[in-house]
């Protein structure tokens, strides 16, 4: 396995359209399967909770996520998860995702490995049914909500382009923007008293 770069803003790379992957066939699996484990890696080792392909410079309709809650030290913490959220085995490979039905309103305060030190708060679906693909090509549906359903949303934006930062007011979306045309990303920030919960981006 192998850490991958992650693209960051305003690279635009992060704007592209991926392409659905249309034939499972034995060699495009074997690459699929190589991919999602490289993806995990990378996104394991930036303590994140979901990664699209194309932040990695792969445009194709390709997610991985493991959104399971976890404690200080790192221990999966799965009773804070909805029964739906449960339901869902993780970690999750999904390709050519696309969401079926969806209800409700949620927000979350979301952060992004390819806009790195920026939260802010995004309005999603609270529940959504998503058909997709998996690493074998097989089709699939979940049914889910909580944090998971968020991720899959804002994984899901990376496939056609978008970014969180994108969702906010067009000042504060203009602001952001700007702000690290000019300045760069600013240094994570470290928690000295030690008990501040770690933000996790997807
Ligand atoms: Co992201």
């Amino acid at each position: 396995m192998a850490t991958l770069e992650v693209l960051k803003f305003p690279d635009p790379r992060l704007r592209e359209i991926s392409a659905e992957v249309k034939n499972f066939d034995a060699k495009t699996k074997a690459k699929l399967k190589k991919l999602s484990e490289d993806m995990f890696e990378t996104m394991y080792a930036e303590n994140g909770i979901g990664l699209a392909a194309p932040q990695v410079a792969e445009l194709i309709r390709m997610l991985v996520i493991d959104a399971r809650p976890r404690d200080t030290k790192g221990r999966y913490s799965i009773e804070e998860m909805s029964d739906l959220e449960k339901s869902v085995t993780q970690p999750l490979v999904i390709i050519n995702p696309v969401i079926l039905n969806y209800d409700g309103k949620t927000t979350f305060d979301e952060g992004c490995l390819s806009v790195p030190t920026f939260f802010e708060t995004v309005e999603r679906h609270k529940n959504i049914e998503l058909q997709y693909h998996d690493v074998l090509g097989e089709k699939k549906i979940l049914k889910t909500d909580g944090l998971l359903a968020i991720v899959i949303q804002h994984e899901m934006d990376h496939l056609d382009g978008t970014l969180f930062i994108d969702h906010l007011s067009l000042i504060k979306s203009n602001k952001i923007k700007n702000q690290i045309k000019k300045h760069g990303y600013p240094e994570k920030k470290s928690h000295e008293d030690g008990d501040e919960e770690e933000e996790r981006e997807l």
